[in-house]
Order: C-alpha cells, then sequence, then structure tokens
C-alpha cells in the first residue's frame, strides 16, 4: 500500500493520475483484488481484514482527489499561460435578450406582408415638409395639420409623425406596380397612458394601372391580416376622413376582451379601432407624376397592437426598460 501512496505523490500529470486510478481503484485493480481476497480469509479474521482495507481505501483516495485537484488547477494554470483564456472555466449562467414586445408585433406583421410579396421599404426619420404633409395631400393651412402634434425643427423640417411618407418616396423612385409596406419610428407630441412621443407605424401601399386595384382587395386583405393578427375578430368598416385617401376608412375589430359584448377596453362599443385606410387621393398621384392609377393605402400603429395582444394597461412602461416586464415577453 505504501508503494501506492508513493505512485499517486509521483504523478505528474492527469493522464498518468488517470492510470494510477485504473491501477488502484478500478474494476480489475489492486484494491478490487484485496476486497475479493475476503472469501479466503477465516471468519474471525474477516472484520479486522475488511476494517483495515476500508482505512486504506480512504486513505488513498483523499490522497488521490488532492492530487487530482492540485494537477488540475495546475494544468489551467498553464493553459492560461499558453493561451491567455481559459474557455472551459465555469462562468456564472448569463441570461439571452430577446426581441422587444413592440419589436416581436412589428416583426409579426412585416412577416404578413413579406409572405404577399411587399417590399419593405425605408425612409428618414426627419422629413421635410413636403413628403411628410404637402405631397400627402396635407397643403400648410390645411386644418388635417393639426390631427399631429409635430415637432418641427424648423420651418421646412419635422422629425416624421407618421411612416406615410416613405410612400411618397417609393413611388418617387418606382414605377408602377407597387406593393410595399413601410415599418418605423414616428414621433408626435404627445405623453399619456396610450401615447408615447415615439412610437412606431407600419404603412402599407399598393398601387397599379387604373382600375385593378379596388376597395375590395383593400377589404380582403385587411380582413386577413387583422384575423392572422388577432384571431377569429369580426372586422368593420368605418367611413373616416384621411387627406391622403378618398374615400378613407378606419377598421375595427370585435373586443377581443369581452367578443363585442362591451367592456371597458372597448367603451363598451363592443368594437377596438385598429387602423385607417383608404383609395389612395389623386392629389397624391399627383404629387408624384403617376397618371392613371389606382391604389389603397393603410396605416397602422404597432404599440395599440402590441398592447392589446398582450394585454398591456399602460404603453409607456414599455419603454422604461424594465427588465422584471420586459422578461416575461421573451
Ligand atoms: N398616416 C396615418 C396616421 O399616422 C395613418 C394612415 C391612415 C395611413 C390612413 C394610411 C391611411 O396610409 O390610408 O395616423
Amino acid at each position: 500500500m505504501e508503494s501506492l501512496e508513493e505512485k499517486i505523490k509521483q504523478a505528474s500529470d492527469l493522464k498518468i493520475l488517470e492510470n494510477v486510478r485504473i491501477e488502484i481503484f478500478g474494476k480489475k485493480g489492486v484494491l478490487a483484488a484485496q476486497f475479493a481476497k475476503m472469501k479466503e480469509i477465516p471468519n474471525e479474521e474477516k472484520k479486522e481484514f475488511a476494517k483495515n482495507l476500508n482505512i486504506q481505501k480512504a486513505k488513498l483516495t483523499e490522497l488521490f482527489d488532492t492530487k487530482k485537484m492540485m494537477l488540475q488547477s495546475q494544468a489551467i494554470a498553464e493553459m492560461m499561460a499558453k493561451d491567455g483564456v481559459d474557455v472551459t472555466m465555469y462562468h456564472a449562467k448569463s441570461s439571452s435578450g430577446a426581441l422587444h414586445p413592440v419589436m416581436q408585433t412589428m416583426q409579426k406583421m412585416i412577416d404578413y406582408f413579406v409572405a404577399l410579396n411587399f417590399s419593405v421599404e425605408e425612409g428618414p426619420f426627419i422629413e421635410d415638409d413636403f413628403h411628410n404633409f404637402e405631397a400627402l395631400n396635407l397643403p400648410k393651412h390645411h386644418p388635417a395639420r393639426d390631427m399631429q402634434d409635430t415637432f418641427y425643427l424648423n420651418d421646412s423640417m419635422v422629425l416624421r409623425t407618421h411612416t406615410s411618407p416613405v410612400q411618397i418616396r417609393t413611388m418617387q423612385k418606382e414605377k408602377p406596380p407597387i406593393r410595399m409596406i413601410s415599418p418605423g419610428s414616428v414621433f408626435r407630441r404627445d405623453f399619456d397612458l396610450t401615447h408615447t412621443p415615439m412610437f412606431h407605424q407600419v404603412e402599407g401601399l399598393m398601387v397599379d394601372v387604373e382600375g385593378k386595384i379596388s376597395f375590395a382587395n383593400l377589404k380582403w386583405i385587411l380582413e386577413d391580416f387583422l384575423r392572422y393578427m388577432f384571431g377569429d375578430v369580426a372586422v368593420r368598416f368605418r367611413p373616416s376622413f384621411f387627406p391622403f385617401t378618398e374615400p378613407s376608412t378606419e377598421v375595427d375589430i370585435s373586443c377581443i376582451f369581452c367578443e363585442g359584448k362591451g367592456c371597458r377596453v372597448c367603451s363598451h362599443t363592443g368594437w377596438l379601432e385598429i387602423l385607417g385606410s383608404g383609395m389612395v387621393d389623386p392629389n397624391v398621384f399627383e404629387a408624384v407624376g403617376y397618371k392613371d392609377v389606382s391604389g389603397y393605402a393603410f396605416g397602422v400603429g404597432v404599440e395599440r397592437v402590441a398592447m392589446l395582444t398582450h394585454r398591456i394597461g399602460d404603453l409607456r412602461s414599455l419603454f422604461e426598460g424594465d427588465l422584471r416586464l420586459l422578461e416575461q415577453f421573451r
């Protein structure tokens, strides 16, 4: 047994130590052989023999464990000195990130339209008056400009108040037919339970030769889109006004909380207002130099949809960066 102890002590690396382990503790090792001898030992000596053997075994085990730990840290130290980094070292669990719930909702919307071959277009956050207002049939001093609380940077530049200017930019650079969406941030001077100064919209536009695209196309795609987003809901088109569309319509879904019976969320109407849309106003086509075309457009607020589908009461909470809230949406 002395010599076994010596063998452990002498082992100069983990590989040698492993061989020593097999020799001593293995199935066919020295200890196993000793225990096997028990059979041949007279009964009255058995107890003493077993006791001694167990003491030996415990001693060897302790010696072995200590040696192994020593050689392991030595190996790590050598590796650190050589490579500078220990990729095998234990590290505390780190949590992985995830898309923000608003971005998850926006991505779901994008997926729908991309599957129908809509292109995804982007535009600048800082817009000129022409693209944000004028070309969208909102001339200076038009009362409809009051619908939007605009951040003016100077007389002619604004933070875009909607993603509709990307319609204009896309039509300016491409010929019809057009089939596009533009997702992105928009900015308005507004701050309460359901409004933040920055929020997101997805704008959609489809244009083709005159007569090819009708209100029926608009109605079909929005109904289908809203059922994709909200499940089995009723969809209602309500006459409305937007300067850039004629006719214009606002689209509601049956309340997903009370199934149309009427509750606090839907102000007891049974309906939730979701988006604005209509047939593109001829003045818009004129502003971009399009002739003999027709088309539809729509715009949807992403936060409103995220709030409804995730049942979030206060929109502002989504922008506070509180991980306890955000982690629920992983
Ligand atoms: N731009 C509108 C807004 O920000 C949303 C909108 C309504 C876009 C109707 C459209 C539309 O394209 O047809 O409130």
